[in-house]
C-alpha cells in the first residue's frame, strides 16, 4: 500500500520538479536534519558529537549510534520549527545511506523509513558523497555541469568532472590516505586532539611553513598521495625535539602546505588538461583555510570560476542531503521499505584520463 502510494507522489513530484523535502544525516559524528525545497534551505540543525568522541582520539562508533538514536527526534522537530513547518508539509524525506559507520547510518536510515512510512510520502536515499558536492548548489545555486570538483573529506579524495547531474567521471584519486585523513593522522603525531583538522588549520595560521622541511611527494597522473607525509613529520619532530628548535605551529603550517600545494596542483593541472571553465570543491577538508585561498587565487589567476560552500556546509550536514535529493528526485526512483544503511557504498565513477 505505502509503494503504491509513494510511486503515485514520486510521479506528480517528478512533473512538478521540486518538493518540501525533509533530509536526514547520520552517516558519522554529526546528527542533522534539514528542510530544504531545491536548493533553498528553509529550515536546519545540527548535533554534533565531538565533545563525547574526544577523549578516546577519534570517532568509536558505537557511542556514535547511540546519540544518534539520542538526537534524531530533537534535530527534526528543531529543523521543522526553524522552517516554520510540520510533518504535514512534508512532502518527501531523504536520507543518507552510505558511506559512513553502519550503524550510525542504520540510525539515519531506519528514522527515515519510519517517518516516511508514517507521512505517506517518497523516500530517496542519498550518497553522502554526492552531498558532500551538491552543497556547493546551496551556496551557488546557478552551478550547473559540466565543473571540475575536488572531493576532500575524511574517507575520500577524488578529482571528479561532473559532466552531467548524476554523472561523475574519476580524474584522479589518493593512493593511500585521504586529505582528511592525512590532517587527523598528522594531528595526532602532533599530540593534538580529534578532530585533528580545524586544529591543524588554526595552528597553521601563526606558523611559518619555511621553517620545516617536508617533502613533497611526487605522484605521476592525476593521483595523490599523502602517506608519506606522516612518516616525514614524525622524523623531522624527532629530529628537531632532539636537537630543540620544534614549533608546533611551524609543523603544523608546513604540513598543510604540502596537503594544500599537492591538492592544489593536481586540480589546477586537470582544469588545464580537460578544460574545465569552473572548479569546484567540497568535503570536510574544503572548510580549510589555506586550501580556501590557495585554490582562490589559483582559479583568479588562471580565469576559472570557483566555487567552495560556506565553511559549516562542507563539513557534515543535512541541508546537502536535501540539496542532492532535490537532483535525485528528478532522475532516479525512491527507494522502497527495504532500503538498507551501505557503509561501503561508492559514488558511480567511470575513470579517465584527462586529454
Ligand atoms: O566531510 P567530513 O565532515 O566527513 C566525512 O565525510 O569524512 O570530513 C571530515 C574531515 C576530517 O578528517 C577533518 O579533520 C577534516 O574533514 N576537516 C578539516 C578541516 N575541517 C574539517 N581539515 C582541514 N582543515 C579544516 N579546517
Ligand atoms: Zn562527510
Amino acid at each position: 500500500m505505502y509503494e503504491k502510494i509513494a510511486a503515485e507522489k514520486d510521479r506528480l513530484l517528478k512533473q512538478k520538479g521540486q518538493a518540501v523535502i525533509l533530509a536526514i544525516e547520520s552517516s558519522c559524528d554529526e546528527t542533522a536534519a534539514a528542510v530544504t525545497c531545491g536548493f533553498e534551505t528553509l529550515g536546519a540543525c545540527v548535533h554534533t558529537q565531538i565533545d563525547l568522541h574526544k577523549k578516546y582520539g577519534g570517532v568509536v562508533p558505537e557511542i556514535a549510534s547511540r546519540d544518534h538514536v539520542r538526537m534524531l527526534d530533537f534535530v527534526v522537530e528543531e529543523a521543522l520549527l526553524r522552517a516554520g513547518k510540520t510533518l504535514a508539509d512534508i512532502e518527501a524525506v531523504a536520507v543518507t545511506y552510505g558511506p559512513g559507520l553502519v550503524g550510525a547510518l542504520l540510525c539515519g536510515v531506519s528514522f527515515a523509513k519510519s517517518l516516511a512510512f508514517a507521512c505517506g510520502v517518497p523516500l530517496y536515499g542519498v550518497n553522502h558523497i554526492e552531498g558532500h558536492i551538491c552543497a556547493n548548489y546551496l551556496a551557488h545555486p546557478d552551478l550547473t555541469p559540466p565543473y571540475l570538483c575536488l572531493v576532500v573529506s575524511g574517507g575520500h579524495s577524488h578529482l571528479v568532472m561532473v559532466s552531467e547531474h548524476g554523472v561523475y567521471q574519476l580524474l584522479g584519486k589518493t593512493r593511500d590516505d585521504a586529505a582528511g585523513e592525512a590532517f587527523d593522522k598528522a594531528a595526532r603525531v602532533l599530540g593534538l586532539g580529534y578532530p585533528g583538522g580545524p586544529q591543524i588549520d588554526e595552528l597553521a595560521k601563526q606558523g611559518d611553513a619555511s621553517r620545516f622541511t617536508l617533502p613533497h611527494p611526487r605522484v605521476e597522473g592525476l593521483d595523490y598521495s599523502f602517506s608519506g607525509l606522516k612518516t616525514a613529520m614524525i622524523q623531522e619532530a624527532q629530529r628537531r625535539e632532539k636537537n630543540g628548535g620544534f614549533d608546533i605551529r611551524d609543523a603544523a603550517a608546513s604540513f598543510q602546505q604540502c596537503v594544500v600545494a599537492q591538492l592544489c596542483e593536481k586540480a589546477m593541472r586537470a582544469a588545464r588538461q580537460t578544460g574545465a571553465k569552473t572548479l569546484a570543491v567540497a568535503g570536510g577538508v574544503a572548510a580549510n583555510s589555506g586550501l580556501r585561498d590557495a585554490l582562490g587565487a589559483a582559479c583568479k589567476k588562471a580565469g576559472l570560476r570557483f566555487c567552495v560552500p560556506p565553511v559549516a556546509l562542507c563539513t557534515d550536514n543535512a541541508e546537502m542531503i536535501g540539496a542532492a535529493a532535490h537532483l535525485v528526485m528528478r532522475y532516479r526512483a525512491p527507494m522502497d521499505l527495504t532500503l538498507n544503511a551501505q557503509p561501503s557504498l561508492r559514488l558511480p565513477m567511470i575513470r579517465i584520463d584527462a586529454l
